[in-house]
């Protein structure tokens, strides 16, 4: 294979990598994670002196010191700093290797990472529990945090695919659509509105409401609308999750508006019943999206193609 002349490098270009390890670095990067070889040494099932002695040797190679201890805090030095983000992309594009090599073996497996809104952790696991049978090779770490923890999340490149309803609109971002995600005023089923048909949308403003925390997509949705019709609900509670706020309303504590997925399970039997108001539901979509930039691996692009599938048939076998 030739390879093109801006990657033309023999390794003895690099002094360095002659005189360090993958597995100083990957003792390094662990304990700089964690900034303690104590918990480094935890994880990786090594002594702490082993630890201690592996990032010696590093740091003789690199001839600058790494960490600083200040008081009885540990902290990376610059160039430590520059070696964690490093090390960063040195293991992503080994275990992205290690998928490649697995794939022409015609195996799936390797590592996905996911994070996901809260409300869409009532479809996720469940769909996560049949992909892991059909690719039983691979292990996944899913996130369940709201919309803007996930953009954080995106910001950071923590994991490989993201789910949330309101797409940042920014170039370095790729989405695509993958369920109707609907949001539905929720109240106890003995509500006196339970019965009623084409509420108005003003007479919301006359209920105790129950909001999601600042930082929620369900929330943003609803003040947009609210900010439409110029409604100012009177907000009795803030509650940061969607079970709390169920909760909450068959508790008789006031109305709500969040997914529709959240009570699916329960299903029109359950304690809290759909209100019928006018202009609702708010027709969102979940979004499977990742940096634009992000080459993605096979595991990820697999699972990627299995929500769009899986989503079509949600859709198909939905009634609302
Ligand atoms: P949330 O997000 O969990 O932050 O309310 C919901 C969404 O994006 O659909």
């Amino acid at each position: 294979m030739i390879l093109p002349s801006t990657m033309s490098y023999r390794l003895s270009d690099s002094q360095l990598a002659s005189h360090i390890t993958l597995h100083q670095l990957q003792v390094f990067a662990v304990a700089a994670r964690h900034l303690s070889y104590t918990r480094a040494a935890e994880e990786l099932f090594l002594t702490q002196p082993t630890v201690s002695m592996q990032i010696k040797h590093l740091t003789k190679a690199i001839g600058m010191p790494l960490f600083e201890q200040v008081g009885k805090k540990l902290f990376l030095t610059r160039a430590g700093d520059d070696l964690f983000i490093t090390c960063q992309e040195i293991f992503e594009r080994i275990s992205q290797f290690e998928m490649n090599v697995a794939d022409m073996k015609g195996l799936k497996r390797g590592f996905l990472k996911i994070a996901i809104v809260t409300t869409a952790k009532y479809v996720i696991p469940r769909l996560l529990g049949s992909f892991c049978k059909s690719y039983p090779g691979v292990e996944i770490s899913l996130q369940v945090t709201n919309h803007s923890g996930i953009l954080e999340r995106l910001t950071e490149n923590k994991d490989d695919l993201y789910i949330l309803s309101d797409v940042p609109n920014e170039p370095d971002v790729k989405s695509h659509p993958f369920l109707f995600n609907p949001l539905v005023v929720l109240a106890n089923h003995d509500h006196p509105l339970a019965k009623e048909r084409n509420i108005p949308i003003q007479k919301l403003a006359e209920l105790p409401f129950i909001t999601r925390e600042a930082g929620s997509g369900t929330r943003g949705f609803v003040q947009k609308l609210f900010d439409t019709y110029k409604i100012m609900p009177k907000v009795k509670m803030e509650l940061g999750s969607n079970e709390a706020i169920k909760q909450a309303i068959a508790g008789g504590l006031g109305i709500s508006i969040l997914s529709r997925h959240t009570i699916a399970l329960e299903g029109a039997s359950g304690q809290i019943a759909v209100l019928d108001v006018e202009h609702f539901p708010i027709p969102c979509h979940w979004y499977v999206i990742h940096l634009a930039n992000k080459q993605l691996s096979v595991v990820a692009q697999t699972f990627l193609e299995y929500l769009q599938t899986e989503g079509k048939q949600i859709a198909e076998d939905t009634s609302w």
